[in-house]
């Protein structure tokens, strides 16, 4: 089994570090706040919550995860939505009951699967949802929980909402999680500038209703000592030096060290023995040819100013907008540049960290870096 794991959730010896972070959201959820937590993409925001809501399950609240990246009309969230908190009562049959009783736009039922596992299903009763069905079922976590039994609810992929008809499903949510006493809210997504306008913009609904969480790359050192260990747990040695290498072509980036991890343990499991430097710059070379095809899709997307823009970013971002900048990588009129700039975010292919511009995809950048010119 290969001890580095990408592309899902990670959870007990494949998770590490993040204890602090953990703490401060357990701490603040249960002190009664609700959290937005910013970090670009695949910096390890999902997987942190989980082992935060282990622990707030632990300590006696229901924690329901609701996922916004699959709904795609009102209906689907209702319907997944109410599906995540059933799932949370125990008995489905009770629960059917219990929660059916409190809705008035929807009526819940149970049939068996042909292997005899009950299906929940939702009718719903007026053709269209109707803002007071909606309201309903937002109601419904105040509605279960009590002074004893508290709610946390996370809805990942946030910003999503603005598919389900934006500011006015917002403003519902926003005013109806507002009257709630027994429920907190923890708010996250990989679109980090779409969630941090809906949190930090005065015209927003959400604006200021939730305490901002920054999460960080995960610390080097951290990452070093479990390389370590995870790699000689199969026989495989590696320095510090060498899995400092290793972080640094993944751009330190939670996923890509993984992603990069995994693919150096299967190419020195054969023969294990000490990982080289030139084992990681062959198995990045590896990743990079697999990734081609789509990477040059997705290189050719762009507009000629964007593309001289990721070529310019490549390496660095210092001064973007200043006519050194623009002379060297030879841009356009600093107009341009913005609006190549604004695109490349609204996309998620660059990502703003305090003043740096940075392309969030290390291997995209590698490709980039040897394909365009
Ligand atoms: N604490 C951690 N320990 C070990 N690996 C981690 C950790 N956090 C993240 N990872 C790695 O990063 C990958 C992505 O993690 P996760 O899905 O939690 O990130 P995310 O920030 O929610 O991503 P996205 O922005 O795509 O939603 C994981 O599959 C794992 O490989
Ligand atoms: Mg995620």
């Amino acid at each position: 089994m290969n001890p580095f794991k990408y592309g899902t959730i990670v959870r007990g010896e494949y998770f590490y570090d993040r204890s602090e972070e953990c703490k401060r959201i357990v701490s603040t959820l249960s002190g009664g706040n609700n959290i937005v937590l910013l970090a670009p993409r695949r910096y390890g925001k999902t997987s942190l919550v989980f082992r935060a809501l282990e622990e707030l399950e632990s300590k006696g609240f229901t924690c329901v995860y609701f996922d916004f990246m699959p709904v795609y009309s009102r209906e689907s969230f209702i319907e997944a939505y109410t599906r995540s908190i059933l799932a949370k009562q125990g008995n489905w049959e009770k629960a059917v009951k219990k929660v059916g009783a409190l809705l008035s736009g929807v009526r819940l039922g149970l049939s068996l699967d042909p292997a005899g596992t009950p299906e929940f299903r939702i009718n719903f009763i007026d053709a269209k949802v109707n803002e007071k069905t909606l309201q309903e079922i937002l109601e419904l976590p105040e509605r279960l929980a009590s002074g004893k039994k508290k709610f946390i609810m996370v809805f990942d992929e946030f910003q999503e909402i603005v598919k389900l008809n934006g500011e006015n499903f917002e403003g519902l949510l926003r005013s109806t999680i507002q009257r709630q006493r027994n429920v907190n809210y923890l708010f996250l997504g990989s679109r980090t500038h779409l969630l941090s306008d809906m949190f930090h913009n005065k015209n927003r609904a959400f604006y200021d209703s939730a305490m901002s969480m920054q999460l960080d790359l995960l610390p080097e050192r951290e990452s070093v000592a479990y390389l370590k260990k995870r790699f000689a747990e199969s026989a495989i040695k590696i320095d510090n030096a060498t899995a400092g290498i290793l972080l640094n072509q993944a751009g330190n980036i939670p996923y890509y060290i993984q992603l990069l991890a995994a693919e150096v343990w299967q190419y020195s499991i054969p023969a294990p023995a000490v990982v080289s430097e030139k084992s990681i710059i062959e198995c990045a070379g590896r990743i990079l040819d697999l990734k081609s095809d789509y990477y040059s899709e997705l290189f050719d997307r762009h507009s000629a100013a964007q593309k001289k823009l990721l070529k310019a970013l490549v390496s660095g971002s210092e001064g973007i907008y200043s006519a050194g900048y623009s002379s060297k990588h030879r841009l356009s009129a600093v107009s341009t540049t913005q609006k190549a700039l604004a695109g490349l975010i609204e996309s998620g292919i660059v990502e703003k960290t305090g003043n740096q511009f940075i392309i969030g995809d290390p291997f995209f950048r590698l490709f980039i870096k040897n394909y365009a010119y």
